[in-house]
């Protein structure tokens, strides 16, 4: 692995947390301000005095409520996203939070607590490729509507704005006996840097050879749209102020989904032209821009996997974690086919190892049988 690591896909941080852990050095890069967020402030350790600031914050729980809301965001959706006695509860914790402190890892901590618990205390849950409303339920066969009033009941007890305050001090109190845990040794911590900003982008500017290894679990080729699930956290944590800043992050992803920037494409891989020719060309995702979709990811990957050959020293390795996916009747076996990129890129040697297997969906069970093997997730060596 060596002393210095590069995630360029680096999420909410895993690699970059388990690197300083293990006293090396890490560079991550997320297109998502979100999660360079949340990794930002995993990969900071807090001396006792920030520690303490943060235990005087959740001490006096009662005095949270008495700030003025802050702002809602200009979400159109904001007052469908919460029950209205929980919107008021988390604006005025808001508030608190930012009037409590002029530490900068301080108010980063806080406002991370808060945003972790906006879908707990939502009216809405991840689901799928996004998000899907509290007051449906999912049934064998479709959603049931619940009765409202009651579902809120269950769900948040009587009084809702205790219910929000709890949650709060909960978690917070969670995260930072998590924190603790994990800070052991720290401020031996090296520093871990953390770029927001599309990899295809940023990569280009790091030095040559900088690396001793990359590490990396891009998006998978599957149409999920990491802006869509996430819309919530991204405008109440202020991460977008509009829908235009929103469109624009989705514009930098990677063509993994159909919301990113779709266009024109030069690239030509004769392997995966033939698997496309294989779909099912009735099928909606051949009649959609799944096609170009995929010639885009895998533009995308090979301008990555160049990238990730030329910045690590010789002799030194990248890992690429990635899963496959299915569409109209046909698997794209995107591990091998993110090998046979790399080794296009300049790498000499790949080596697949299958770490999962995925379940194929209902729908496709039927086309897919018999390749059911094909739908896993793989560690692609490199080197
Ligand atoms: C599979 S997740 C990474 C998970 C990560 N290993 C972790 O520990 O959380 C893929 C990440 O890639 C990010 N992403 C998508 N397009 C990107 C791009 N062009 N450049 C950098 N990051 C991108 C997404 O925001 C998402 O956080």
């Amino acid at each position: 692995m060596g002393e210095k690591i590069l995630d360029p896909f680096a999420g909410s941080g895993s690699i970059m947390v388990g690197a300083a852990q293990l006293d090396r050095e890490s560079v991550g890069i997320d297109v998502s301000p979100l999660a360079a967020f949340i990794t930002k402030v995993k990969v900071t350790p807090l001396d006792d005095l920030q520690v303490g600031a943060i235990r005087k914050f959740i001490e006096q729980p009662n005095t949270l409520l008495v700030s003025d809301p802050w702002p809602a965001p200009a979400l159109k959706i904001a007052h469908k996203m919460f029950e209205p006695d929980i919107l008021e509860t988390l604006l005025r914790i808001r508030r608190a939070i930012e009037a409590w402190t002029e530490d900068q890892d301080v108010h980063d901590f806080l406002l991370l607590a808060w945003i972790s618990i906006l879908e707990s205390v939502g009216s809405y849950f991840k689901e799928g490729n996004g998000i899907k409303y509290r007051n449906k339920k999912r049934e064998a066969v479709g959603y049931s509507v619940r009765i409202d009033g009651v579902w809120q009941l269950e769900r948040f007890g009587e009084d809702q704005k205790a219910f929000t305050l709890q949650s709060f001090t909960r978690h917070l109190g969670h995260m930072l006996k998590d924190a603790e845990s994990v800070w052991v040794g720290q401020p031996a911590w090296k520093r871990q840097v953390i770029h927001t900003g599309s990899a295809t982008e940023i990569m280009p500017g790091l030095p040559d050879q900088a690396f001793d290894s990359v590490i990396f679990s891009p998006p998978y080729a599957n149409r999920f749209d990491y802006f869509e699930a996430t819309k919530v956290e991204m405008w109440f944590g202020g991460f977008v102020k509009s829908y235009a800043d929103l469109n624009t992050l989705r514009k930098q992803s990677m063509r993994s989904h159909l919301g990113s920037a779709l266009g024109d494409t030069d690239y030509v891989n004769d392997d995966l032209e033939s698997l496309i020719s294989l779909m099912d060309q009735d099928s909606y995702a051949a009649k959609s821009r799944v096609p170009s979709l995929l010639r885009g990811y895998f533009e995308d990957m090979k301008s990555v996997l160049t990238q990730c050959r030329r910045v690590t020293k010789a002799g030194s390795r990248t890992y690429v974690v990635v899963g496959n996916s299915a569409y109209a009747g046909v698997i794209m076996p995107t591990d091998s086919l993110c090998a046979q990129v790399a080794l296009a890129s300049g790498f000499k040697n790949a080596k697949l190892h299958v770490v999962r297997h995925l379940t194929v969906a209902p729908q496709q069970r039927d086309q897919l049988r018999g390749y059911e093997s094909f739908m896993r997730e793989s560690v692609v060596e490199l080197w």
